[in-house]
């Protein structure tokens, strides 16, 4: 915004009220930011589910492909049921077998930040074949890309800035490729402080293949040992 003109500087904030005013007023006639959404969703959701087109693996909270495959197959849930769905669970999640330890946690996000999650939701969830966008960077980005990492993980190469597990770009400099593998599929490999045990999810070494697994753990330790400057 700093570097606009100056009649167009002074206008900013008087378009950004009516854009408030839209939202508040509009009810479903602004476009949501499926671009955004997404990645809200990986960083916000996707440690507690799995959603294939988001590459997110978590199994704590219901796989949300396979919760809405069937009825949007059947043809009852189009895209902005899911969506109501969605927000109506986010707003006041329902609660789980009265165990409290698995509960989805109310108001993790709100506002605008919602809508773009649920449209972004209501776009893929359960469509077949939705699978991550290609990403740059290689076959070892695709990987990390596929499979969520990101979503717990902030690794400046793939752009990614989830905080639920240790920040790669900090914790794998000077660590082999070999090392980083045993760490990927083995999770008493891994000894972070501060960091819960049994939150990665521990079937990386089934998931993957030997190739995958290697083109991974080449991207990170590249991306990592990168001189910088
Ligand atoms: C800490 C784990 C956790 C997080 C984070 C989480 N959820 Fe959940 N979610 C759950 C659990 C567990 C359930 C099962 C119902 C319950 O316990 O509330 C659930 C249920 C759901 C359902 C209902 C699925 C069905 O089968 O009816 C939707 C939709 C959903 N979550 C969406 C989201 C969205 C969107 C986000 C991010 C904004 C999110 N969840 C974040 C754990 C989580
Ligand atoms: C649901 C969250 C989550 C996902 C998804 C996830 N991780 Fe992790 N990761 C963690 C947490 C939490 C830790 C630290 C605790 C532990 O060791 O289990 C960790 C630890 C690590 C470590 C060890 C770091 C060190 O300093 O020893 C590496 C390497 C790693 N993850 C890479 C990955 C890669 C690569 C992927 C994708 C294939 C991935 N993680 C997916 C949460 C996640």
């Amino acid at each position: 915004m700093q570097n606009f003109p100056k009649p167009i500087r002074l206008l900013a904030p008087l378009v950004a009220l009516i854009a408030t005013v839209v939202v508040v007023s509009g009810c479903g006639t602004t476009n949501p930011d499926i671009a955004r959404g997404r990645v809200l969703f990986t960083t916000k959701c996707g440690v507690c589910h799995t959603l294939a087109q988001a590459g997110t693996t978590a199994t704590i909270g219901p796989n949300l492909d396979d919760a809405f495959a069937a009825a949007r197959e059947a043809g009852g849930f189009d895209a902005a049921t899911i969506e109501g769905v969605v927000q109506a669970q986010v707003d006041s999640p329902r609660p789980s077998n009265g165990n409290p330890a698995v509960s989805m946690p109310p108001h993790i996000v709100e506002g605008t930040a919602l809508d773009d999650i649920a449209a972004y939701i209501g776009k893929y969830a359960g469509v077949p074949g939705a699978a991550p966008p290609e990403v740059e960077g290689g076959p070892g980005a695709q990987v990390f890309a596929n499979n969520g990492c990101g979503g717990c993980h902030t690794l400046a190469a793939a752009n990614s800035g989830g905080t639920t597990g240790p920040n790669l770009d900090e914790h794998l400099p000077g660590v082999s490729e070999a090392e980083i593998e045993e760490k990927i599929t083995n999770a008493s490999a891994r000894e972070v402080s501060g960091y819960p045990k049994g939150v990665m999810p521990e079937n990386f070494g089934e998931k993957l293949s030997s190739t995958e697994l290697e083109e991974l753990a080449k991207f990170l330790h590249e991306s990592v040992n990168k001189k910088s400057g």
